[in-house]
């Protein structure tokens, strides 16, 4: 059997563009699936001038015909993405071969209360969360108290679930926060009926997965959020509660190791971050505010203006490793157009030693100094190059020093957020 499978991992601490890239790459794809995460994800895609903005469903979703999977790994709103799928109605968009893994979470009203809740609690050191209920959603997974999109198939076993649930979350609501918990009634007026509306797109999507690959289709694994993000490697407790690594592409879409093929990894040409914790590169100056402008660094779920920072070479090291990246996508990469001097972190000075390392621990983490290398900038404006020998010279060097530090080859090199502001260096990976 002939594999012809890719990932689409983030590399930082997500927004790197994987939509546009997903979007890119989908063209040639004949399945896209999401393994992990649920509405925190927001996946930008534009299509001429209509911008589409994705937050459950595969970037894959605007060509026709073509499968796409919200894998068991995901956490779903039903209430959210019957809202996705209608504004998508609206606009000339309708999934003919969506569907949805029948061991899929569902995110409930009371994992968003928790969600608030447990973020007030945390007062000075709040994870900054979507509040879109993921944590609360995954640790009822873990604690094997979550209901299933396939619990929704049988209303007497729903309502007995459920029962049980509610009891266990009022109490929780009651004796530690002091509040109002939830009724079957209150679930029934948005939450389970949105929940019946996805029944007809129920899959075992593993074996639909199994079938395709068997054919020889084409298949994309569409990580969300990033490698810094994930639950085991990135900044904990500052994290996502899902993996959005490699590996989780094998669990969050019902897969085997071998079966991932090539790992992409998406990398924005500098860094940034939303939410709380620790980011070495940061810039909290004027340079950070001007990419921040012109990359219109803006969360696309919550509005947040997004921390900006030089590219982290420690940090992308870890992903690379992590991930195991064959090829990177470099994206956002006309927004460095016009800086004088580019910075990339390489080391972390912590006191008298280099970590070359990303360490585990926020505390030691805290104390490191990035140690920059220095590279010119350009003033032209790139976006509408369309090779590598349209770049300025600066910019070509760019891309060679990230290869070289990195140890890894850069297939993809995105100028803006169009289809066709693409370069592509390699088209063989895929
Ligand atoms: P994702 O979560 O990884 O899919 O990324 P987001 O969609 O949250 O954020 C990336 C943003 O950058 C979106 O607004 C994209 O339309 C935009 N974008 C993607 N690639 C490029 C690029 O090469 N240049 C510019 N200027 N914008 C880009
Ligand atoms: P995409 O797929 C950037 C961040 C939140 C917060 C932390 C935990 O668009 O790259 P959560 O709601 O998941 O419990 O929040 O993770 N976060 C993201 N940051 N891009 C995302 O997704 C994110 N999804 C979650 O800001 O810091
Ligand atoms: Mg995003």
């Amino acid at each position: 059997m002939k594999l012809s499978t890719l990932a689409v991992v983030g590399s930082q601490w997500g927004d790197e563009g994987k939509g546009k890239i997903t979007d890119f790459l989908a063209e040639r794809a004949d399945v896209i699936v999401r393994y992990q995460g649920g509405p925190n994800a927001g996946h930008t895609v534009v299509v001429g001038k209509d911008i589409f903005k994705l937050h459950h469903l595969p970037s894959g979703v605007l060509y026709p015909g073509k499968i796409c999977i919200l894998g068991n790994g995901m956490v779903l709103d039903p209430v959210t993405l019957c809202s996705e799928l209608n504004n998508l109605k609206e606009r000339g968009v309708v999934p003919d071969k969506l569907f949805i893994s029948d061991r899929v979470h569902l995110i409930m009203p009371y994992h968003k209360k928790l969600d608030e809740l447990e973020e007030k609690v945390r007062s000075g050191n709040k994870i900054g969360t979507t509040m879109r209920g993921i944590g609360p959603a995954y640790v009822d997974k873990i604690f094997r108290l979550g209901l299933r999109s396939g619990d929704v198939q049988n209303e007497n076993e729903l309502r007995e679930k459920l029962a049980f649930i509610l009891q266990m979350k009022n109490e929780l609501f009651a004796k530690l926060y002091d509040v109002q918990g939830f009724t079957m009634e209150d679930l029934e007026e948005e939450y389970l009926p949105a929940a019946r509306m996805l029944l007809p797109y129920l899959a075992d999507t593993p074996v639909l997965l199994a079938e395709e690959m068997e054919k020889g289709s084409k298949v994309l694994f569409e990580g969300a959020q990033g490698t810094m993000l994930d639950i085991d490697h990135g900044t904990y407790p500052y994290v996502t509660s899902s993996s959005p690594v490699s590996g989780g592409a094998c669990i969050g879409a019902g897969v085997a190791p071998f079966q991932i093929g090539t790992v992409l990894g998406i990398t924005k040409a500098y860094t940034t971050r939303v939410g709380g914790g620790p980011f070495p590169t940061e810039l909290k100056d004027h340079i950070g505010d001007m990419i921040r402008e012109k990359g219109k660094e803006y969360g696309t779920t919550t509005g947040r203006p997004r921390r900006i920072g030089w590219l982290d070479g420690v940090a992308l090291r870890h992903a690379c490793r992590i991930n195991g990246f064959y090829y990177l996508a470099i994206t956002l990469f006309d927004v460095l157009s016009g800086l004088e001097t580019i910075k990339v972190a390489t080391a972390y000075q912590y006191g008298s030693q280099l970590l070359e390392h990303f360490p585990a621990n926020l505390n030691i983490l805290e104390k490191c100094n990035p140690v920059y290398m220095e590279l010119n900038g350009w003033e032209e404006d790139i976006s509408e190059a369309k090779n590598l020998q349209a770049l300025p010279p600066q910019a070509r060097n760019y891309i060679s020093f990230l290869e070289e530090l990195l140890r890894v080859k850069i297939a993809l090199v995105s100028v803006g957020p169009r289809r066709d502001q693409t370069i592509v260096l390699n088209d063989k990976f895929y």
